[in-house]
């Protein structure tokens, strides 16, 4: 028995995907672009009562969905549930909650159920399904809410060999946020909400509980301005700020990591005095449903990025390092057409506080506190 349930995981394993995991730690093909940097400026400031008007007229159409990111595994938080399951608000309502009200009072001003898929993963499908049943799905209706999940990659250790985790299977992890729009798509959702005459999906993660579902403004600036991708950003507190930014690179737009925007390119300013490199990645978009589909359509496969990270092998009394493999959701701006790819600036009071510790920064201090200020109980 043990040996089948182990023969079943491993036939599995996508044989080509693991060849690109063994190539990115053996032969450290690199995971990033070279080329030269150059500050992204396709983008305006939050604001705009026009925009906003145009996205309620859109989402009361019933042309808007929102996806809900919720697969990861909240590592650094160390809670013992899945982090859309943390109370976090004064009066004790989950981050799954307070997402939830923000897709209701949506809804009600729009006059129409709106949608919301959340994204799960293998490792925390159930605990989530099962979440929503006990609360009446916070009052959403069966129409209304969906559910998918993401995939798994298999860990590899140092010398890029697969292990056993238990006696049936082999050690594993969610594949990253990054995939969560080619399961979108396979899952068959896309399809039903583009049936349904859904051409706009707002993206957002479980761990911001300023993240708005139904950001109207963001729509409406999206199609006003035919776009594939809008991201919604903050600006870079100063040049030492450990976020991700908005660059160009080769014609294409990426967002990069702090450690590798080179330092003079970090501190460089405009005439204004202000920084060229100011527009910060916090991970929210609005995508057309049609940029959706060319990315779920199967021919794209998305670079992968790797982690030494401490995971549980068999046998082993402690936990033992290994590679973990994951695909980030900004890599999906390097096959949107760069002039369709535009970014809204908020301020970052009103949509960034993110729930990544216990304590410190990002934690449950810190978001308790923004959420106080945003007048969310
Ligand atoms: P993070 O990368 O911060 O990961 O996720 P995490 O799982 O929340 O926390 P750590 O790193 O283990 O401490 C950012 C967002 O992406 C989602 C998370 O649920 C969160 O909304 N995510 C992350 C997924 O949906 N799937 C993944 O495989 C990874």
């Amino acid at each position: 028995m043990e040996r089948e349930a182990l023969t079943r995981h491993m036939e599995q394993i996508d044989r080509n995907m693991l060849q690109l995991q063994r190539d990115l730690i053996t032969k450290n093909a690199s995971e990033d672009y070279s080329g030269e940097i150059e500050p992204f400026t396709n983008y305006a400031h939050s604001g705009s009562a026009e925009d906003r008007t145009r996205g309620e007229q859109l989402i009361a159409e019933g042309k808007v969905g929102c996806l809900l990111i919720a697969g990861g595994q909240g590592t650094r938080l160390g809670y013992k549930g899945t982090k859309g399951t943390f109370p976090i608000s004064d009066s004790g309502k989950t981050l799954f909650e307070l997402c939830v009200d923000r897709v209701k009072a949506a809804s009600e001003k729009a006059g129409r159920d709106l949608p919301l898929a959340v994204m799960t993963s293998p490792l925390n499908a159930k605990e989530i399904e099962t979440f929503f049943a006990q609360h009446g799905n916070f009052g959403l209706s069966a129409d209304q809410l969906f559910f998918y999940s993401q995939g798994m990659l298999p860990f590899l250790d140092e010398k890029g060999n697969l292990f056993l985790e238990t006696k049936t299977k082999i050690a594993e992890g969610p594949d990253g946020n990054g995939s969560s729009l080619e399961h979108f798509v396979r899952s068959g959702i896309a399809e039903k909400w583009a049936s349904r005459g859904i051409r706009y999906v707002n993206y957002v993660l479980i761990d911001n509980p300023l993240a708005d579902p139904y950001d109207a403004e963001l729509i409406g600036f999206h199609d006003k301005n035919s776009l594939e991708v809008t991201l919604k950003c903050i600006v870079k507190r100063d040049a030492g700020e450990k976020v991700g930014s908005l660059i160009t690179r080769d014609g294409k737009i990426e967002v990069i990591e702090y450690s590798e925007l080179p330092d003079d390119e970090k501190r460089a300013l405009n005439s204004n005095g202000s920084l060229k490199h100011c527009c910060a990645n916090i991970s929210l978009f609005c995508f057309s449903m049609d940029f959706i589909n060319s990315i779920g359509n199967g021919e794209i496969v998305l670079p992968l990025h790797k982690a030494f990270k401490a995971t549980k092998q068999l046998d082993a009394q402690k936990d033992v390092m290994a590679w973990k493999f994951e695909k980030f959701i900004f890599d999906v701006l390097r096959y949107a057409n760069p002039e369709r790819v535009k970014a809204l600036l908020y301020p970052r009071e009103q949509c960034f506080a993110p729930l990544k510790n216990l304590h410190g920064n990002d934690s449950v201090e810190t978001v308790r506190e923004a959420l106080r200020k945003a007048g969310i109980k």
